[in-house]
């Protein structure tokens, strides 16, 4: 086999090197969010309480669910769907009243994939130790990306609850068990056929930003 270089085919490279340098000259958007991923995030709330978080994003199951472990506190499930229904529920015996679930119903779904795409840039800058490029959009969050693998490492909302990303893997799935809401999540039908929602006591939830 030929191992000749030719002249053209090295200024061939570097003709789209510098093209791809040329291209890259505005400012860096954010990557994309993988339609499925799993992040592990050490989460520290503004007020010093800790916790940690893992997030199962799936954009293509219409799913996005934090399985919040509060320090020395229950794990709380998160199970957020993309037409504005969340579960917040705790399972097993000893979690808080033996298991509680609430559901909200908010006027948004999860986050799409490309959110980040209008957001501005502001700077490049080390963030835990990462060269990152630095992001906000609508002064509601703050995102830093690693420079080299554009892998997410920080995010920052607007009242200071500051998420670090420690662990992050694409396309893994998370296993129905842990996003099933359970059975004293759901309700019952009024005579009329209305939907109550209630969480296992009987108590009954108005759909809509109940707290
Ligand atoms: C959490 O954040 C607060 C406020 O920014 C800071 O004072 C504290 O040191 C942080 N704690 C940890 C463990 O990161
Ligand atoms: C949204 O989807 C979830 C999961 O399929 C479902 O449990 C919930 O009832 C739906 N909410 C509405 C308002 O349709
Ligand atoms: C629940 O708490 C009781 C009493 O503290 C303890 O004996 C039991 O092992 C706990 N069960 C679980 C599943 O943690
Ligand atoms: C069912 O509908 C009837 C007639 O519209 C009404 O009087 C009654 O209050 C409704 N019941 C409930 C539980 O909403």
């Amino acid at each position: 086999m030929k191992m000749e270089r030719s002249w053209g085919s090295v200024m061939k490279k570097a003709m789209v090197l510098l093209l791809l340098m040329t291209i890259g000259e505005g400012d860096p958007i954010p990557r994309q969010w993988p339609e499925r991923f799993h992040a592990v995030l050490y989460m520290n709330i503004s007020d010093g309480r800790l916790q940690i978080t893992d997030l199962w994003y799936d954009w293509s199951a219409g799913r996005n669910v934090n399985l919040i472990q509060k320090q020395l506190g229950d794990l709380l499930h998160d199970v957020e769907w993309n037409n504005g229904t969340s579960y917040y529920y705790t399972v097993g015996p000893n979690s808080t009243n033996d298991g509680d679930c609430n559901v909200r119903e908010f006027g948004v779904g999860i986050p799409r994939p490309d959110f980040l795409d209008d957001a501005t840039y502001l700077r490049m800058e080390y963030t835990d130790g990462f060269l990152c490029n630095l992001w906000t959009k609508l002064d509601f969050i703050w995102y830093w990306e690693d420079v080299l693998t554009q892998i997410p490492v920080r995010w920052d909302f607007y009242d200071g609850i500051s998420s670090h990303v420690m662990k992050f893997e694409e396309g893994v799935e998370l296993d129905k068990s842990q996003w099933q809401a359970p059975s004293y999540c759901f309700k019952t039908l009024d005579n009329n056929g209305t939907l109550l929602l209630q969480d296992h006591n009987n108590k009954q939830y108005v759909p809509n930003h109940a707290s």
